[in-house]
């Protein structure tokens, strides 16, 4: 068994819990920004492959307490790295992040983290050089009140890069990110889910990867597919193989998305195509204020600009104002929008619920506005 951990987004741990507990795993801490899960190899393959709201998977190797550089080595130097790193492995550490703790250089712990790791395997191997012309393994660590977590990244490039969207417009969400707000709607599959400031269709996408059940992984590589000593390449080919075979692509799906950037509507279809959902999603060219539904429920979950281009600033309130219209005309229906915009409820009018979401060092807000609840049994048969 390992013990692994999961960043996320500060604010949407609940979210990721759910994710891991749903796969059937044992949650053992869940802290700011983070989530520890135990787990066995194949654990590790199946978290990269299906967790939508995760930022990584790392393998916790240890912890420990430093407060100088001698204490920081020798704990580094404690840990049993030959179990994980082979001797022609490649190993370095490939971030250090520090949060009231009495060492504070991130180059400083990655060069001594380094030097440490080469002693003790050094001494276990035999050997002085290492080739590191073997599999990669990179290291993480995290000093938070002097205690030292130290992790191997099994995911490699970030999650939430899913292999499908090679283009964005200025100033597009996080896939990770919208998957997990649209988790915090009770939107699900066969419901009419709209986006009218779509960008590259990030919603729209996830919500559709979601319809079909398809695992958000399986359009990419992760480092740890290298990692022969520690999980069989077998394994990768099962889970990939049945995640494969429990692809459930409805017949349709009721996800629509617009924007006012008529280069961005191509880009969206492109997206959606690489990630093999382009039949369930419509996209065309439209200003906000042309969305309409005679549909007596369905979801709004948006992202419209907040400001990120100065010379957007002053168009805020108009923009905001024609949302506020378009979902006045919808009675029934309920609608999400994230804004770093502080000033969004002014127009949006008061949200039942106002959840703070950091996307990175950016404070944005989750404006929650629900609708009525359909009847039970009610499905969407119809479009727009
Ligand atoms: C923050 S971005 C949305 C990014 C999107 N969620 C993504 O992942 O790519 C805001 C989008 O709103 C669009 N937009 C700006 N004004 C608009 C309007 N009046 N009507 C519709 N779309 C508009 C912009 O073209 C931009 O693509």
């Amino acid at each position: 068994m390992y013990e692994l951990m999961a960043p996320c987004h500060f604010g949407l741990e609940a979210v990721l819990k759910r994710e891991i507990y749903d796969l059937g795993y044992e949650i053992t801490m869940v802290e700011d920004g983070h989530v520890c899960y135990e787990a066995d190899d194949q654990g590790i393959v199946l978290s990269n492959l299906c967790l939508r709201t995760a930022e990584r998977v790392l393998v916790v190797v240890g912890r420990f307490t430093a407060t100088d550089y001698e204490s920081f080595f020798q704990g580094m130097k404690a840990l049993p790295w030959e179990r994980y790193i082979p001797s022609d492995g490649r190993f370095w550490i490939t971030k250090a992040t520090t949060v009231k703790s009495a060492l504070f250089s991130p180059s400083d712990l990655q060069r001594v983290g380094k030097k440490a790791m080469v002693k003790r395997m050094s001494e276990v191997y035999g050997i002085e050089r290492f080739p590191e012309t073997g599999p990669s393994y990179p290291v993480r660590l995290f000093l938070y009140k002097n205690v030292v977590t130290v992790t191997l990244d099994s995911s490699g490039e970030a999650l939430h890069k899913r292999g499908y969207r090679k283009k964005t417009g200025p100033a597009p969400i996080s896939e990770t990110l919208a998957s997990a707000l649209l988790m915090l709607t009770p939107w699900r599959e066969g419901r009419i889910l709209a986006d009218p400031f779509c960008g590259s269709g990030t919603f729209l996408i996830e919500a559709a990867q979601m319809a079909a059940n398809m695992a958000p992984g399986l359009g990419r590589d992760f480092v740890s597919m290298e990692w022969e000593n520690l999980i069989s390449k077998d394994i990768w080919k099962e889970e990939r193989k049945w995640l494969k075979a429990a692809v459930d692509m409805p017949e349709r799906a009721y996800l629509y998305g617009s924007d006012i950037d008529r280069t961005m509507i191509p880009v969206a279809r492109e997206n959606a195509r690489r990630a093999g959902v382009e039949k369930l999603i419509r996209f065309k060219t439209a200003d906000v204020s042309e969305f309409s539904s005679d549909r007596p429920f369905g979801f709004i979950v948006t992202n419209p600009p907040y400001g990120e281009r100065l010379s957007e600033t002053e168009e805020l309130p108009d923009i905001y104002s024609r949302l506020s219209t378009v979902y006045r005309g919808l009675d029934r229906w309920s609608m999400y929008v994230i804004s770093a915009w502080e000033d969004a409820p002014k127009y949006l009018g008061k949200p039942a619920k106002n959840r703070k979401i950091y996307n990175g060092m950016m404070k944005t807000y989750f404006y929650q506005y629900p609708g009525m609840k359909p009847p039970k049994g009610y499905f969407d048969d119809r479009d727009l």
